[in-house]
């Protein structure tokens, strides 16, 4: 089935609105993870169903295909429920650095595949990387030791899990086919069912610097990941969370590493922080650590503030290579060859950011790849010193730039500006949590916030 003009055709399928067969589906990945269908026919067949999309039962059949395309890992020698936390992607989103050893530091084991960054967002790979020495490459036996002897494992794809994905992935990052709810369901899920999890909590992000940027397109995905975590035996909650702004201070690998292990030592950055807890209880919750998702969160906070959570992320950055020295003594790390500040025009609150921009110029300043082979600089990024509500004076600082690119730099001060909005009076404060989607449906977030 493999052959040139037969996968012509399934791209003419549907490029043309078809719906595929299984058969035709295994086709084309196998075709692909083999070598017998080249990158340009699959960005083509990409862009097509980014265009048609694919119904429901093509969406699942998609997933399993990518799923089957490489080994299914077995935890079940470890004791307790092992549960994993996915997001679809955000700006400044190093949610899991921070979450991962907390979640386990209350004794639920969490095995985790991340990806690296894929448009204008960051990936939990390239910041964990950003610690010199760190190893995301780990074979499948380095994975089932890491996690049995520290309750975490912080790895990338193996070359045995969901091999279709991992070129994919990098595939869609430079053809503009990321924002597709059955690529990106296809894409998350294949990872998270070979991880060996028993239960599932996802981050679908919603705004501007999300790959969903409507409320109802963000619920859709939810709702279709939702699905198919549950109709594979592994208990799936989605929460519909905010992307308007960048999520907490630093955007840029090695500095949001800096800024999780500083909320591990127990600092309060409140739209991460507030996220982090909701979405780790859920993981206690689901874990069987707790009854409930409070519960949950009041392990968590316990976790942090015990110092616990952050002894936890040093022995999995030791276990894997890293250097916490770096960690322990930051001033060590090298910095960037230009530190440029920018500073507010006028006064008034900040009303609003264009995230993606932001996001688009993390990459250019060097925290992101425009081409697979890019190397990523793990200094580069923008340090935020406002948020959405802050009150500005004219010539306050809004956000320092880090990047060793000249070409960049003569530009970017100009390029950030004019992402910030700044009115005449403060927006209302709002949870950056909007919704929970499980197996009963879509729920409005209303649990009062007392954590
Ligand atoms: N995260 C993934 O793993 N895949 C996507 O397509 C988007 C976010």
């Amino acid at each position: 089935m493999n052959t040139h003009s037969n996968t012509v055709e399934l791209i003419r399928k549907k490029r043309g609105g078809g719906v595929l067969t299984r058969m035709e589906i295994e086709s084309l990945i196998g075709g692909y993870v083999t070598g017998d269908v080249p990158d340009y026919q699959m960005s083509a067949f990409l862009m097509a169903v980014f265009f048609n999309g694919m119904d429901t039962g093509e969406t699942a059949v998609f997933t399993d295909v990518m799923l089957h395309s490489g080994s299914i890992i077995d935890l079940s020698s470890i004791p307790g429920r092992k549960v994993d936390k996915h997001s679809t992607g955000g700006v400044g989103d190093k949610v899991s650095l921070i979450l991962a050893p907390m979640v386990a530091a209350c004794g639920v084991a969490v095995p985790m595949i991340s990806g690296r960054g894929l448009g204008h967002t960051g990936g939990t790979l390239d910041k964990l990387e950003s610690i010199p020495g760190f190893r995301t490459g780990l074979t499948l036996d380095e994975y089932r030791d890491v996690i049995r002897e520290t309750g975490l494992v912080l790895s990338g794809q193996t070359a045995e899990i969901a091999p279709a994905d991992r070129r994919m992935y990098a595939l869609r990052d430079v053809t503009a086919t990321v924002e597709s709810i059955p690529l990106i369901a296809g894409s998350i899920m294949s990872k998270k069912l070979a991880e060996g999890i028993d239960a599932l909590v996802l981050d679908v992000k919603t705004g501007d610097g999300a790959f969903m940027q409507s409320y109802d397109d963000s619920v859709s995905l939810a709702t279709a990941l939702v699905s198919i975590g549950n109709s594979c035996g592994k208990e799936t909650v989605a929460f519909i969370t905010g992307m308007d702004q960048p999520l907490g201070m630093m955007i840029g690998n090695w500095l949001e590493v800096l800024e999780s292990a500083e909320c591990l030592k127990g600092k309060n950055v409140p739209d991460l922080m507030e996220l982090t807890y909701v979405l780790g209880g859920a993981m206690v919750h689901l874990g069987g650590k707790a009854r409930t998702l409070a519960e949950g969160i009041t392990e968590c906070r316990s976790a942090i503030w015990s110092g616990r959570a952050y002894e936890k992320f040093l022995q999995v950055v030791e276990r894997q290579g890293g250097d916490a020295s770096f960690i322990r003594d930051p001033g060590r790390y090298p910095a960037s060859k230009f530190s440029l500040e920018v500073r507010a025009t006028s006064p008034g609150y900040i009303t609003g950011f264009a995230t993606r921009r932001i996001g688009v110029l993390a990459v250019e300043l060097g925290a992101g790849r425009q081409r697979v082979e890019d190397p990523v600089d793990p200094k580069a990024g923008i340090v935020l010193s406002k948020k959405i509500g802050a009150r500005v004076g004219k010539d306050d600082l809004l956000a320092v730039i880090k990047t060793d690119r000249e070409e960049v730099a003569g530009r970017a001060v100009r390029e950030f500006s004019s992402c910030v909005t700044i009115g005449d009076s403060p927006l209302p404060a709002k949870s950056c949590v909007r919704a929970t989607v499980d197996k009963d449906g879509v729920h409005a977030w209303t649990t009062p916030r007392t954590y």
